[in-house]
């Protein structure tokens, strides 16, 4: 077996879900490569040790740019703030490293372009964990429309609701709270969460050639974690968007962290001509199905439990009936990245394809800050 050396930056929540990626993909997939922990990076010793010691990397690093120069480090997982990407990507891209970046790609599409250009100009394998592609239910939506079961689509409605920054006294900034500081977080819902519903929305529909959209920031001024001081709030709170389809079908997206009750509701739907088609994350291993040619009299919305052999990547897990969860989304990941480099194939979705999502994100923000239609560029 091959190794591939992980050097993996940001010992956070996605660090944590990378990790158990790469520690248990080759329990349950027959690959040719093996990921290896060799170093976890993160700027306070302590807790970097005490996350390498849980997690088994061999060894820590508190400066990532260290972490880059190593001869030992064949690729580098960026699990930081979106402001920390571009600046880590296309470092390690320059130092010939494999680059795995979180999403969304950059803070803006324009630092988006210019990582997109340096790693193809190294030619070196690249990912952008959007994960959502890998859960098995999402994958099973993907084979059903592009085996032509829905027939032409007309719409696509997707939402991704939370709830966690209701109170004025939350403050911004600082660690558990970038996503609140628009200088870390580039934007607020629209890069964390549309970001997602969009990546999802151009995978399994296409692309999207023009969106209007109306942002708004409920909680004007918040403390900032950093200054001490009361500063301006600079993310969008809330973002609703309507889009056309290069397909000719239409879209239609909302995303919140106001909706009280809601966590990660994050739910798609899609009517095509024949069928229609129904995902929601906190049911995640269910994909909901209906088919207009069914005989009448048992025509209806009907449940699919993504759990059979048969059915996207669940023969490597347990046996029929017995469904698996969010995290599994990263182990698929992994599993897929690994298979494409044994391959020498395009791993998707790449740096180029975050960068389609990126693009769209920036013309919903223009479009919410002027109430235009804009047009949307393409990688
Ligand atoms: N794919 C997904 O579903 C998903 C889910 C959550 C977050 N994300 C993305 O993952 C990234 C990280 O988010 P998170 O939720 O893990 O954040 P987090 O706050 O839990 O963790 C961020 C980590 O980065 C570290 N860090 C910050 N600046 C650093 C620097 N300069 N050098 C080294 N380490 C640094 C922090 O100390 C922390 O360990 C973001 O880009 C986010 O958008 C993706």
């Amino acid at each position: 077996m091959k190794n591939l050396n992980i050097g993996l930056i940001g010992y956070g929540f996605m660090g944590r879900a990378h990790s158990n990626g790469y520690r248990r993909v080759n329990n349950f997939f027959d690959l040719e490569y093996q990921p290896v922990l060799k170093a976890a990076c993160g700027r306070s010793k302590e807790q970097a040790e005490a996350f390498a010691k849980q997690w088994g990397y061999e060894s820590v690093e508190t400066d990532w740019r260290k972490l880059i120069e190593r001869d030992d480090i064949d690729a580098i997982d960026i699990c930081t703030p979106n402001n920390t990407h571009a600046e880590m990507a296309i470092a390690a891209a320059e130092a010939g490293k494999i680059v795995l970046c979180e999403k969304p790609l950059a803070l803006n599409a324009e630092q988006g372009a210019k990582m997109v250009e340096i790693i193809e100009k190294t030619g070196k394998p690249n990912g952008v964990w959007y994960n959502y592609r890998r859960v098995p239910a999402v994958t099973l939506a993907k084979q059903l429309i592009d085996d032509g079961k829905l027939g032409k689509i007309f719409h696509y409605r997707a939402n991704f609701l939370q709830d966690w920054t209701i109170s004025e006294d939350l403050p911004q900034g600082g660690a558990a709270l970038w996503r609140l500081d628009a200088a870390a977080a580039g934007s607020g819902v629209t890069g964390d969460l549309l970001a997602h519903c969009i990546d999802t929305a151009i995978w399994l529909n296409g692309g999207i050639s023009s969106v209007t959209a109306m942002t708004e920031t409920f909680i004007k001024e918040r403390k900032h974690n950093l200054t001490g001081k009361v500063e301006k709030v600079g993310i969008d709170d809330a973002c609703a968007f309507l889009c056309r389809f290069d397909n000719g079908s239409l879209g239609l997206f909302e995303s919140t962290r106001y909706a009280r009750g809601h966590k990660a509701l994050y739910t798609f739907e899609i009517n095509g001509e024949h069928a229609s088609i129904k995902w929601d994350l906190h049911d995640l291993h269910r994909l909901e199905y209906f088919d207009h040619r069914d005989e009448s009299r048992v025509r209806g919305w009907r449940s699919i439990h993504v759990t059979d052999g048969d059915m996207p990547y669940m023969g490597n897990w347990w046996v029929p009936g017995l469904q698996i969860g969010y995290e599994h989304s990263f182990v698929h990941q992994v599993a897929d990245f690994l298979t494409a480099l044994a391959k020498g194939e395009r791993f998707r979705p790449d740096f180029r394809d975050a960068q389609e999502t990126q693009l769209i994100c920036d013309a919903v923000l223009k479009s919410g800050a002027n109430g235009s239609w804009e047009n949307v560029a393409k990688p």
